[in-house]
Formats: C-alpha cells, structure tokens, sequence
C-alpha cells in the first residue's frame, strides 16, 4: 500500500481536531495504519520548540525567528517521523503544515509567501501534502470558539485584523492551488463536514 499524506488547516477554532479523529477512524476502516501529528510539535524537539513560539511571555520574538522555528519544528517532524511513515505505506494526518506557515508568517506577519515557502523548502525535502483541507471559518468565529475552552496562546491573542488576514490568506491559497487545497466550509455541521472530506479522499485515493 502506498502512503497518503493528508494535512488539515484552518484559523484557530475552526473544528480541525474533531474532524481529524473522524478522518482517522475512516482511514482505518480502509485497513490504513494511521499516524496523527500537530504543528508545531509532534516529537520531542517539537514540542520544546513549540513551548518556545507559543510562550505569551515571548513578546519580543522576531517574525523571523518565528518563521525559523516553525520551520525547524516541521524539519524535525518531516525527518523523524513523516517520511518514515510514508515509506511504510502508513497514512499521516497532519493537524496544521506548511501552509500555517504561509499564511500566519507569510501573511499575517508580512513575511511574503514566497519567502515562507523557500525558507520551508529546506524543511519539507520532497515530502509535499497530498490533499489539504481548509477549514474555512471567519476570523471572529473561531476566536470566539477558542474563548471558550482556555488560556489563549501567543499567536491567539494576535488581535481580530491578524486572524482575519489569516483566514484571507488560506482562501487565497486554495484559489491558487484549487487541485491540492480543499475548502470546506466550518460552520456545516460536523458529520456534513466530514462526509464532504471523506468524498475528496476517495475521491483522490480510492476512486478506481
Ligand atoms: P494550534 O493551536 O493549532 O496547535 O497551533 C498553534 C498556533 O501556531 C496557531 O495559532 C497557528 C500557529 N502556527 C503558525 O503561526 N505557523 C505555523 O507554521 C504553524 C504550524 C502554526
């Protein structure tokens, strides 16, 4: 069996978790040995860094350095435990890639999405999502869902205009990549939601 490398994004908020654990039972279903990560962190030099980038007490790091570590995290986790799994045939889900990256650094911070994507180019070798979902929810929703539930973290508690150039930014992404990147409306409730990524997979990877 080959590997399938699916990657799902989308603002804080936006119901990525749930709807991974659903994408994963499915996967299983189809006799797929299933690896979960999260960005930033993943492995152990992961989740140091990560601790790093969220700390709300790191006010003074650079976008920059921002952009690096996020980059080294996902180095990190393409090596140690993606292209490993793909090379067994297992089926990696990825709860946020590169295309965070492209839209928090390149976009919200001002970096360029050109220059996010070289400088991850490093970090990916040639270890590229297949499919990516977009969660596709409006800024102010998904600040509101996270309200909710705990502390907000460094990039959380970037005001409202960061998080809606967030949002803009990943609608741009899958105009502009329409074959890789998938958007799906957030707000439809969560078994519509999931029947919609369970047609693009088999869409993608099952259809004969
Ligand atoms: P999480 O809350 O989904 O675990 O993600 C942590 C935060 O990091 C989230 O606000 C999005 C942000 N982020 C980036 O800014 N760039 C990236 O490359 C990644 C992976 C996450």
């Amino acid at each position: 069996m080959e590997g399938i490398f699916i990657t799902m994004e989308g603002p804080d908020g936006s119901g990525k978790t749930t709807q991974i654990e659903l994408l994963k039972t499915y996967l299983e279903e189809k006799g797929y040995d299933i690896v979960i990560a999260r960005e930033p962190g993943g492995t152990a030099i992961g989740e140091v860094i990560r601790e790093v980038i969220l700390n709300p007490e790191h006010k003074e790091m650079s976008h920059m350095t921002e952009l690096l570590l996020y980059a080294s995290a996902r180095a990190q986790l393409v090596n140690q435990v993606i292209a490993p799994a793909l090379l067994e045939g297992k089926a990696v889900i990825c709860d946020r890639f590169v295309e965070s990256s492209a839209v928090y650094q390149g976009i919200g911070r001002g970096l360029g999405v050109d220059t996010v994507y070289e400088v991850n180019n490093y970090a990916l070798g040639n270890v590229k999502p297949m499919l990516t979902i977009f969660m596709d929810l409006d800024a102010d929703q998904g600040i509101r869902r996270k309200k909710k539930q705990a502390e907000l973290d460094r990039m959380e508690q970037e005001d409202l205009s960061f998080h809606e150039r967030v949002v803009e930014g990943y609608r741009m992404l899958a105009k502009l990549y329409p074959e890789r990147i998938v958007p799906i409306d957030a707000m439809l409730p969560i078994e519509e939601i999931h029947k919609k990524i369970v047609d693009e997979v088999e869409k993608r990877f099952f259809a004969k």
